[in-house]
């Protein structure tokens, strides 16, 4: 069961039942994902032209603050979001995220949940959205990204996704010179994405959180 709840910051997360866990942190929801994924992430590139894997697509949050962010400095975006149990409709409509965001995205968290699986859509000009229902083991990532969001439930709840293979398989599918970002600064973690071949850094995290995780994949 899925219940909608308000973090620190006045966002709305949400609270799984079955898992006992959150989506986002308690400590702030859009706080968080600012920090870790737009901060940490698509900040660090000067690239107009960027592609964005998202494992855990969830309530669509760090898709809608990366096109505010893409709105503001005029770069260009291909974003695939991966997602095995798509969130009900009520839920995300319930949702308060554009009402805390800039008005550059009002309308547009509606026009992301509404696009059909497995196409890419124009979501605005400069920004296609392709969302994927399929597993993260399954998956076949075909396109080279430049910027990973690596946003599974925590390793304590899901350690399977946290896994040198999985790391790897992605490691992969980017490019030389790209970036992973995480909340997550356990050590399996870490040891798991540098056996996966990436350069692994701990950042400060959001409140709440001391560290978070970049890993990088350099150029040969
Ligand atoms: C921490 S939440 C995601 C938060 C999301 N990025 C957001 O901002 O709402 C983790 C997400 O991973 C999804 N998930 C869990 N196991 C998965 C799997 N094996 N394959 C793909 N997605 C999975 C969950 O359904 C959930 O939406």
């Amino acid at each position: 069961m899925h219940e909608v709840v308000i973090t620190k910051d006045g966002s709305h997360s949400i609270y799984v039942h079955e898992l006992d866990e959150h989506y986002h942190s308690v400590h702030g929801a859009i706080t968080e994902s600012r920090h870790v994924f737009i901060e940490a992430g698509l900040k660090q590139f000067k690239n107009r032209q960027i592609r964005i894997l998202e494992m855990g697509f969830g309530t669509g949050l760090n898709a809608l603050l990366t096109l505010a962010e893409a709105n503001q400095s005029d770069i260009s975006i291909y974003y695939t979001g991966i997602e095995k149990y798509p969130l009900e409709k009520t839920i995300i409509e319930s949702l308060n995220f554009e009402s805390l965001t800039d008005h550059t995205v009002t309308g547009m968290l509606k026009l992301i949940h509404d696009s059909p699986w497995h196409q890419d859509v124009l979501i605005k000009p400069g920004f296609i959205l392709k969302k994927l229902q399929c597993d993260m083991h399954e998956m076949e990532l075909i396109d080279e990204f430049d910027l990973v969001y690596f946003d599974a439930f925590a390793p304590e709840k899901q350690p399977e996704l946290w896994t040198k293979d999985l790391f790897s398989k992605i490691f992969l599918s980017m490019k030389s010179n790209s970036i992973l970002t995480t909340y997550s600064s356990k050590g399996m973690v870490r040891r798991n994405l540098e056996a996966a071949g990436f350069r692994v850094e701990k950042i400060p995290g959001p409140p709440g959180k001391r560290e978070i995780t970049r890993a990088y994949k350099s150029s040969m």
